[in-house]
């Protein structure tokens, strides 16, 4: 080998065997100089005329237009280019510390991250001049036992570029113009009575981590704390206090567009002019792991992340649903700093 090559390697391997080192200095404050250092990825930009598309590495001959609509749910049919420069992400990081995962958003500039429009009711498109309730997701999806058999693919839920094995979820909802929830996902079923089961499993605390398909999942909030009486008094189903190891954990089983506010465990900030997101979860609302009985997410595991954005009509050309999801990422959360 002469040296050149030689040096590639080195710096190859090096790569390869490093994982991503904690960051003990990441803050949810709305001031995104802490992640200055963090490594970035790109999304590519959307743009009106549609010709920015992605491609997911499991189907290369499939493209899918960056920004698309949400119910294209199999890898034959070209979903529908659906411009929203809201969810047109361009830009994102992921880090952790001792205790949680934090990930980081951009979208083009004039896009505002969690905008929804205030209304009676939804969209209706045979009246779209009338306004509506809109609603927004920040979601980041979570490949937690690095198996690609268990967990669902992003293109169940309609999600492209697609990829399998996500276990487990967390994400914000905003609804009719502010907050509204912000919750986990454990995705672990095939079908309602699966889906049962999980509900019985979390509340013991447990996560559960099985082969599945996109709508079959539990959908928690969780808090590090009693939720507030009125909060306790708008959930559907709980809250329940979880037994072991903590004294003061609750989860309330929810939906999309419940009768929030729902302020849980997971925070957010956003940038001034709200084309910049941070998003931090903390490891124990994925609870532990029903298997092992370990912590589900911890120091040292290797998981994949792919982070999206969705949004309801009312903001697209054409006025239709409209999401964008990055590429896949490969992270470990190493407990060392390099
Ligand atoms: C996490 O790190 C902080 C310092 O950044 C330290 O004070 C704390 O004890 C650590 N917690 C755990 C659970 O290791
Ligand atoms: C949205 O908020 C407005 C103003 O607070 C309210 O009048 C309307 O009923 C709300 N819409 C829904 C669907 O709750
Ligand atoms: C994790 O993501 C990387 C990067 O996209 C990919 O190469 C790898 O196959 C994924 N691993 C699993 C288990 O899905
Ligand atoms: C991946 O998950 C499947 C289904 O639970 C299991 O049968 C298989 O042993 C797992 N693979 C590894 C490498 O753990
Ligand atoms: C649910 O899925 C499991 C695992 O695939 C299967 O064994 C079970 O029979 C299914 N139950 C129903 C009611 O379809
Ligand atoms: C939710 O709680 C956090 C503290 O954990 C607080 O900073 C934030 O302002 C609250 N958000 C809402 C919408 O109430």
């Amino acid at each position: 080998m002469s040296i050149l090559p030689k040096i590639l390697f080195i710096c190859f391997v090096f790569k390869t065997v490093t994982s991503d080192p904690i960051n003990r200095h990441m803050k949810i404050d709305g001031n995104f100089d802490d992640w200055r250092n963090v490594p970035s990825y790109i999304d590519p930009e959307d743009n009106l005329k549609g010709t920015v598309y992605d491609v997911s590495p499991w189907f290369p001959s499939f493209k899918s237009p960056d920004c698309h609509d949400t119910d294209t749910r199999d890898t034959t049919t070209t979903p529908k280019h659906i411009y929203n420069p809201n969810v047109n992400i361009v830009e994102f990081k992921i880090a952790h510390d001792n205790t949680s995962i934090y990930v980081y958003y951009r979208v083009a500039d004039g896009g505002v991250i969690g905008k929804t429009s205030v209304g009676p009711s939804e969209f209706n498109k045979n009246n779209p001049s009338e306004p509506s309730a809109g609603r927004f997701y920040v979601i980041a999806a979570v490949n937690i036992d690095h198996n690609d058999t268990t967990g669902y693919w992003l293109h169940g839920g309609a999600y492209h570029p697609t990829a399998p094995g996500f276990d487990g979820n967390f994400e914000i909802e905003f609804y009719n113009g502010s907050f509204n929830q912000n919750y986990y996902l454990d995705h672990g079923a095939n079908n309602d009575t699966q889906a049962n089961y999980l509900k019985q499993e979390n509340k013991k605390n447990r996560f559960v981590i099985l082969p599945s398909i996109y709508p079959y999942y539990t959908q928690y909030i969780y808090w590090n704390h009693q939720p507030t009486s009125d909060e306790t008094q708008r959930c559907f189903d709980g809250p329940y206090r979880l037994p072991r190891p903590y004294s003061n954990r609750y989860i309330c089983y929810s939906r999309d567009m419940a009768p929030g506010p729902f302020n849980g465990s997971l925070t957010y900030a956003r940038s001034e002019k709200g084309n910049e997101f941070e998003m931090r979860a903390p490891f124990e609302g994925f609870l532990f792991n029903h298997y092992t009985g370990e912590r589900t997410l911890q120091l040292g595991m290797t998981i994949n992340i792919s982070l999206s954005l969705e949004t309801s009509e009312e903001y697209s050309i054409p006025r239709d649903w409209s999401s964008d999801t990055t590429a896949t990422i490969r992270y470990t959360l190493s407990d060392t700093v390099v």
